[in-house]
């Protein structure tokens, strides 16, 4: 079955001869916009670190979100009451259901395990979740004719590439389950916009980081797997050091280079995202900075940020860590009319700190 594109469908512009609109023409666009203001939209995962930012934004760009979690990693406050459904991606009759009794137009995917250590140690896992969960979510979008996904993607679908900046021409060749799970899920994007006119947009996320401005959501993952949220602890006492995985790599400092972007600017990327596709349209983009910042300048960031020392020792190398992954995020600034606001690491750094200061164990479920 092929979607179908009346309820999220706009069918692309038909030829403005030197720009110039009929008065119709205008009617329908005010009348395009209005439908795409107020999109339903069911967000996987939007209970979730990301996903919750996400929910937010959506909210204030004036579609409604509806978050479908089953709460594996996420928590219950972080969602609002009202609109969570509580669900697991595999059951498909709930999930179709769900499309179906709150009218979705769209789906933003964020749903999914993401530590790429348990990956390894556990592939099972992570193909049943990431990748069966994917194609559940997908079978019934088909079936409640919602033809349109925005899916969080990862800079680990590039695996240890050899240039740098990376653009979204780098060959993708995962070196962990992790990132196999994303890129076989892409494929499956791929293939559905080709077959079905699925439109769709994996956006390759760099390192999110950082929290909302408000200091009431934020990252909360147990374990924490995530650099700069390790750090703050070691800041808040609840760690008595951190350990740099490597100083001996080729980098100005000799530690690992990464391009963190705040959570705030992904969600962004994301409505921006879901407003622009077009039936049919099969988008694939790298969402970070382009800046690079070395694990030594994130800790010097967080004491400055933070007013406290932080001790650190200096450990052996984890296997798989490349030197530098920094985004070449071009496509999606054109593309999207996307520009990240946090440039600065010390103002990403200081939205982390507002939200693990003011709740030292995350949101306390
Ligand atoms: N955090 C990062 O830096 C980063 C980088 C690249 C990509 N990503 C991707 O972004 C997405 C969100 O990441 P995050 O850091 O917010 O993770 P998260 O663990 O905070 O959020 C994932 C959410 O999905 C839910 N979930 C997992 N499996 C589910 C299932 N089967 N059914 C229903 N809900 C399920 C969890 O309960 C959780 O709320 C993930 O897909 C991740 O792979 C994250």
């Amino acid at each position: 079955m092929a979607f179908r594109e009346g309820r999220m469908g706009i069918a692309p512009p038909p030829t403005e001869r030197h720009g110039v609109r009929s008065p119709q023409r205008r009617r329908d666009i005010a009348l395009v916009s209005e439908r795409e203001r107020t999109l339903n939209i069911l967000v996987t995962g939007g209970a979730g670190y990301i996903g919750s930012h996400a929910v937010r934004l959506l909210d204030r760009a004036g579609h409604r979100a509806w978050i479908y979690d089953n709460l594996s990693a996420g928590h219950r406050s972080a969602a609002p009451a009202d609109r969570l459904i509580v669900g697991d991606l595999t059951d498909r009759p709930r999930l179709t259901a769900a499309l179906a009794e709150h009218k979705i137009g769209a789906v933003m995917h964020f749903a999914a395990f993401a530590l790429v250590g348990e990956s390894v140690a556990d592939p099972a896992k992570y193909y049943q979740n990431n990748v069966g969960g994917s194609l559940s979510l997908l079978e019934a979008m088909r079936a409640a004719g919602v033809g349109k996904m925005v899916f969080s993607s990862t800079t680990a679908t590039y695996g240890a590439p050899q240039t740098t900046p990376i653009s979204e021409d780098e060959p993708q060749r995962p070196i962990n389950p992790y990132g196999f799970t994303k890129l076989v899920v892409e494929q499956a994007l791929a293939d559905y916009a080709q077959a079905y006119g699925l439109a769709y947009a994996a956006l390759r996320y760099f390192n999110a980081a950082g929290a909302s401005p408000h200091g009431d959501l934020g990252e909360d993952h147990t374990p924490e797997s995530h650099l700069i949220p390790i750090v703050l602890q070691a800041a808040l006492g609840q760690r008595e050091k951190i350990t740099i995985f490597g100083d001996d790599y080729p980098t100005p400092d000799g530690t690992c280079i990464r391009d963190y972007v705040h959570v705030d600017d992904l969600g962004a990327a994301h409505v921006q995202a879901l407003e622009r596709l077009r039936p049919g349209q099969g988008l694939r983009l790298n969402l970070g900075t382009g800046q690079g910042h070395s694990v030594r300048e994130v800790v010097e960031a967080c004491r400055r940020v933070t007013g406290r020392p932080i001790p650190v020792e200096i450990g052996p190398r984890r296997p798989g860590d490349p030197p530098e992954l920094v985004a070449d995020a071009r496509r999606a600034r054109q593309l999207l009319d996307w520009q990240p606001r946090y440039v600065e690491l010390d103002a990403i750094v200081s939205t982390a700190w507002r939200w693990h200061s003011a709740h030292p164990r995350g949101y306390g479920d």
